[in-house]
């Protein structure tokens, strides 16, 4: 039986967040509550470009979304929104992995605000990293931070210039810019066969995104709550991410925590309701950046920037979920959580929960309901462990990457047996365990990811 997720706030946007580093499940949670949805209603994006990647299972096929919110499996319309950044080769590739069954192209509008990605910005993005050496801060290369910079520096060309007569002017003369930093300041050189075979596949996203309804976010949104239809604005990355309150400098370039969808979307606040925060029953991180409960610390940060997972699998075959040695152990959860980046395949940095970053997220988002994903990934630990709080500290310190905090951790018992077998019956173990974190957090737990499939999940209070 397949449960939908349902929504009970419903005369206002609903934002689901992130409330880690991303990665939390939030495909896997918008998909779920878009298959309760209506024809009128809308799943939109806020921010953020093709550097999200939200797997979600179909018809038992995997799914990796990066551009089109979750939702496209349902019925809703869905929307590309003003604070997005659009690659419009990438939007085109992504339409094509959508099975013929499956109509869209009537349901899907993009905003005339969001900004265009060019080639060039994927280059400075990639090549801009290289040069920074060991202060790189591991972006995911699809030129997001590039794309941003140019639209804060007002040179940035948006969807809407793409119906202007003087568009490819005003590119080439951009492009032409970007090529000037590329040579003068990173000293590289555009390959001429590559440059030919990105302009091509730059145009035709061109023309497949002229090919799309062009709305305003505002006019949409406004128009569905009026008919009193649901909207949900589905969050990219995570709020550790967000570009002012995440841990800055290693953050992607957008607000990513629930105040983005206002700016991200132009409604005023009194349209967006509390935020649904979704959270992994542990965490995890790609790229650089501070991350206190990591399992072995610095050994995994550098182990997880430059190994890849078949090398990974070569080496420890088989590693012990319950090794005494926490960088091992960090291993078999990520082997038993699958988790290797949708995006860029990289090995994901994994750690204990930690609770000052959740409390911080959920206070900085309004976060009313929250779901804990892969609560199953713990199974067959013999300890489970959560950082309660930093010692001697009360609050977040300024800058996570320069102070270092230690770590007071509460232990817990584990249950036996597997949780995807549970059914709704939670063992009494796993309930202490949530109500522990549902006491300190102050919110309720509305639901449970106990299993990789559909009907592997528990709801609360509904
Ligand atoms: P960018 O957004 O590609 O510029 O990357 C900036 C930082 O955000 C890097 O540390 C990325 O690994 C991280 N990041 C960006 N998108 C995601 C995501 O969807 N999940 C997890 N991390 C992400």
């Amino acid at each position: 039986m397949k449960k939908n997720l349902k929504l009970k706030n419903e005369s206002q946007v609903v934002p689901i967040i992130g409330l880690q580093w991303g990665d939390e499940g939030k495909g896997k949670g918008v998909a779920r509550i878009a298959s309760g949805l209506s024809k009128g209603d809308l799943i939109v994006r806020f921010q953020g470009g093709n550097n999200a990647g939200h797997t979600i299972w179909h018809d038992s096929k995997c799914y990796v979304f990066k551009l089109i919110p979750s939702g496209i499996f349902g019925q809703a319309q869905i929307h590309l929104g003003a604070g997005m950044v659009i690659d419009p080769f990438a939007l085109k590739r992504e339409t094509t992995t959508i099975p013929k069954s499956v109509s869209f192209l009537n349901r899907i509008s993009v905003s005339p605000h969001a900004t265009l990605v060019l080639p060039t910005h994927l280059i400075l993005d990639s090549i801009g990293e290289l040069k920074k050496g060991t202060g790189k801060i591991g972006s995911t290369g699809r030129g997001i931070g590039p794309a941003y910079t140019d639209l804060v520096g007002r040179n940035a060309l948006r969807v809407g210039d793409i119906f202007q007569n003087d568009f490819q002017k005003r590119y080439l003369t951009l492009t032409e810019q970007h090529k000037k930093i590329l040579a003068n300041i990173y000293k590289y050189k555009i390959n001429q066969k590559e440059w030919s075979e990105k302009q091509k596949n730059f145009w035709e996203g061109i023309k497949f995104l002229r090919s799309l309804a062009i709305i305003n976010s505002k006019e949409i949104i406004s128009k569905t709550l009026a008919k009193n239809n649901k909207v949900i604005a589905e969050g990219a990355q995570g709020t550790l991410l967000d570009v002012r309150f995440g841990n800055y400098p290693f953050v992607t370039s957008s607000h990513t925590i629930a105040s983005g969808v206002g700016t991200g979307l132009g409604i005023p606040p009194s349209q967006i309701g509390g935020a649904i925060g979704i959270f992994k029953a542990y965490v995890t991180k790609v790229g650089e950046g501070p991350f206190p409960t990591e399992f072995g610390g610095e050994k995994s940060a550098v182990w997880c920037r430059d190994r890849k997972f078949n090398y990974e699998k070569e080496i420890y075959p088989n590693p012990d979920l319950n090794s005494p040695d926490e960088f091992e152990q960090g291993i078999a959860l990520r082997r038993a959580g699958s988790e290797t980046g949708a995006v860029t395949g990289r090995l994901r940095r994994t750690g204990w929960l930690d609770i000052p970053l959740l409390k911080y997220a959920i206070e900085i988002n309004n976060a009313t309901g929250l779901v804990m994903t892969k609560l199953d990934v713990l199974d067959g630990l013999k300890k489970i462990k959560v950082c309660t709080h930093y010692l001697g500290k009360k609050e977040i310190p300024f800058d996570l990457s320069r102070t270092k905090v230690k770590c007071v951790y509460k232990n817990f018992p584990v249950w036996k047996g597997k949780l995807s077998d549970c059914g709704n019956k939670l063992p009494k173990e796993a309930l202490t365990y949530i109500k522990f974190l549902e006491k300190t957090l102050g919110v309720p737990i509305i639901y449970i990811g106990t299993g990789p499939e559909e009907h592997h999940c528990v709801e609360r209070y509904w």
